[in-house]
Order: C-alpha cells, then structure tokens, then sequence
C-alpha cells in the first residue's frame, strides 16, 4: 500500500523585509546576505501571529469536508511552543472547528520533528488506511537583532496530509536517521531566542547528511543518478548549496547539474520567507514541485536536519496529480507587503514572549484568518475572523 503526502499548503504572515535594506541597516555588503546567505527577504511576525495562528491557516486551506471526515490524528511539530504542557495542536483543533473524536499531540526535536511527525503518521495509516492524519510544521525562528543568526530568521508553517494512496509524495520504505548530543544550536526554557553556534551547526548539518545518504545508498544500492532532484532542509538557500557541493564535489556530468539545477528551484521560496524551522524541508519540497522540472514517477530524496542534532534521509516517488493538491505560494508571496527595517524592529521587540501579565494586541492591522488577541489569566486568546 502506498502512504504518503496526499495534500500540503503553506501560510505565513503577510508583511516581510528586503534584507539588502537590512544589510545596509546593519553596516554589511547586501551581497553578503543575498549571495553568501541566499536569501532576498524574511518574513516579518507581528505580535498577533504565532505557530498556533500559522498552522491553522496553512491547515484551513487544504482541508475538505471529505478530509475532516477521515482525520484520525493532528501533529503539530514545532520548536517554537506556545505552552510548556498543552499542546498547540488541541488550540489548532479548536481553531479549525474539528470534531472532538481527533487526537491532538505537539512533537519536538528542532527542526527534525516534521519529518518524524510524518514516519510516525505513516505508521498511524498503515495501522488503519481509512484514517488520515494532519501534520502542521509551524515555526518563527529568532535569533535576536544585530546577531549573525539575524538574516537567517523567518516565520511559518507547512501542512501537509498523510494518508493511502497519496496524491503528492509516496514515501519509500527506507529512511535512514542519525542521532547525536550535539551542540550546536538550542534554545534553554528561559530564552525567547535561540542559542547558535552558527558555523559548527553548519559543519555538522554537512556531516549528518552525507552519513544519512552514504547509510540510505548502501541500503538500497541506488546512486545519486536514481534521484530527480534532492531536497533540504534550508535554514538559508545557500546551506542546501555546500550540503549538495560536498557529495557532488568538483562533478559537472548532467546528474550533479539536473540535482544543482533543481535544488535551486527547490530554494525559491525559502529566498522569500526564511527558516521555517520544522517546515523549510517542506517548503523546499514544494517549492521543487512548482518551481523545478519534476514529473510523476520521478524519485526525490528529501534531507531533514534538526540541531542537537538529528538527520534523516529518506525518498518519495511523486504522484500523477501532485500539481493540483499543492496550494498557491507564489500567490500568497504576491500578496505580501513591505515593511521598513524599523517597523520590524518595533514588530520583534511586540511579541508576547514569556510576559505573564494581561495583554490586548491591536488585531485590526492583521487580515489574517486566526490571530492572537491577547493573553487573560495566563492564557491566550485566539480569534478566528
Ligand atoms: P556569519 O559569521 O555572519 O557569516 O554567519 P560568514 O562570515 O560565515 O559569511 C557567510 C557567507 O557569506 C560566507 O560564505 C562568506 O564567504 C559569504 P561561505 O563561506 O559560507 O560559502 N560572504 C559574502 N559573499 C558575497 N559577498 C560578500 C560576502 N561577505 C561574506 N560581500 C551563519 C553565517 C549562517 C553561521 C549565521 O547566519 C548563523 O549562525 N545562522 C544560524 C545558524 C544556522 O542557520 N545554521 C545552519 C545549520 S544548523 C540548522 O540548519 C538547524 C537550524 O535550522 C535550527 C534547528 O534545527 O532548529 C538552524
């Protein structure tokens, strides 16, 4: 029975920056941040925004009545949790208006958790194919202003739909994943921003993934050349880049250029809105699908990476009707608004944080379907327009 990503879509806020203006804000040659980095612009949070809010919309537009019907399970995976106990996942379920009979959980492990909220899904189906299961990666990376982890901030969610007989991605039998106590970003509970050791992290994110691939090639015995395309994790379009460099190395034969080729299609919209923590492996992978030269049948390998750190490879065959269950990012991203560096300043410095008094936010600034109104009695107020 095949099992796989049947439907995803995406959601983020709907303002962002240009990061040449924060570049020249910041006192840095914007071809710093537009080359070495590879990314144009970041999504801009406001305080009415958070991954409760971001993954009830990306999961509002591909539900159907149909969907609901057969939903058995909501994961929301995310690094970025808005309570120490409960899970974001029960706030999502009463967002969307969801039957009760769901079962509603939240999953951790940096950026890794969205591809194991998907495994664990896959064996949820497998157990009962009639059921389906709703996958949320919501996150809004923070690292702080006027740090080194700045221009790799950004904000949002992917959700995707695990069921049988999947219209995107069926996922293959193998996943390789890789675990070790590592150091190299973290965020303790007292801290609203995350803790990084950039360049390390990026060394080890290289490391984990040619000891996931090297494990998945030895497994399977397929070659670089069984893939269409390969998909990253990308914190920054350019860490995809040297991940991609060090197993191709100096290679300039058509499989190293078909894979350099679509790694960049894979790295559109990434360039646009950032790191989605859990969910840029999925944004990356639907970017590929709308953006790349990539036809059903075709064989995609898909690299997730969570500091502390864990990697997993694993594959999917995509599906005849990929195009049409995939929602409309380019449309979403055209619609956005700039705003000045400042205004994102005083937008960072807005959140509601680990604040513990009463607060109201101004919603009437955000269009946005769910928004955070506010906090009462050490709970927050969640409104859907
Ligand atoms: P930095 O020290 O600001 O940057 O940190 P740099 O000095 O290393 O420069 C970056 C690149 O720009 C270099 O290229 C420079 O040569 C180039 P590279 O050698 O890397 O190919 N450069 C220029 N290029 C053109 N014109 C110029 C110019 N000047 C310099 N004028 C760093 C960069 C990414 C480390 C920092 O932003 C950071 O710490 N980011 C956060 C950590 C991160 O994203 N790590 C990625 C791997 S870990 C991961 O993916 C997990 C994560 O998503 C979290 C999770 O799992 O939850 C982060």
């Amino acid at each position: 029975m095949k099992i796989g990503i049947d439907k995803m879509a995406f959601a983020s806020t709907d303002q962002y920056i240009e990061l040449t203006e924060l570049a020249e804000k910041r006192g840095v040659d914007p071809n710093k941040y537009t080359i070495g980095i590879g990314q144009d612009r970041q999504a801009v949070v406001p305080p009415t925004q958070d991954i409760v809010t971001l993954g009830a919309q990306a999961a509002q537009k591909l539900l159907t009545p149909e969907n609901v019907r057969g939903l058995s399970t909501i994961i929301v995976a995310t690094e970025s949790g808005i309570d120490n106990s409960k899970a974001s996942a029960i706030y999502v379920k009463h967002l969307l208006g969801l039957d009760d009979y769901v079962r509603t959980i939240e999953l951790k492990e940096a950026c890794y958790s969205g591809t194991a909220a998907i495994q664990f899904a896959r064996g949820l189906v497998a157990l009962n194919p009639q059921e389906s299961v709703l996958v949320i990666a919501a996150d809004i990376a923070r690292y702080g202003l006027n740090t080194s982890g700045e221009v790799t901030q950004g904000a949002g969610a992917v959700a995707m739909l695990i069921s049988a007989n999947p219209h995107v991605l069926a996922i293959e039998a193998t996943s390789v994943s890789y675990s070790r106590d590592v150091m190299d970003f973290w965020r303790p509970l007292y801290a609203t921003e995350a803790l990084v050791d950039g360049k390390y992290s990026t060394n080890v994110y290289i490391d984990f993934f040619k000891n996931t691939l090297t494990r998945y090639q030895q497994r399977t015995g397929r070659q670089l050349a069984d893939f269409a395309g390969i998909v990253f994790h990308l914190p920054f379009t350019k860490m995809g880049k040297k991940a991609l460099e060090a197993v191709l190395q100096d290679r300039t034969d058509d499989v190293a250029n078909r894979l350099r080729e679509q790694l960049t299609a894979s790295q559109v919209y990434c360039r646009q809105v950032g790191n989605l923590y859990t969910g840029s492996l999925y944004l990356g992978l639907m970017s590929l699908l709308q953006n790349g030269q990539i036809k059903p049948g075709d064989r995609l390998g898909l690299f997730s990476y969570g500091s502390g750190a864990e990697g997993e490879f694993y594959s999917g065959i995509v599906q005849s009707d990929f195009a049409k269950n995939l929602s409309d990012v380019d449309h979403d991203l055209a619609e956005r608004h700039q705003v000045s560096v400042p205004e994102y300043e005083r937008l960072f410095n807005s959140q509601l944080g680990m604040q513990a008094a009463d607060i109201q936010f101004d919603t009437q600034a955000d269009n946005a379907p769910f928004v955070l109104a506010g906090q009462k009695n050490h709970q927050r107020i969640y409104q859907r327009r």
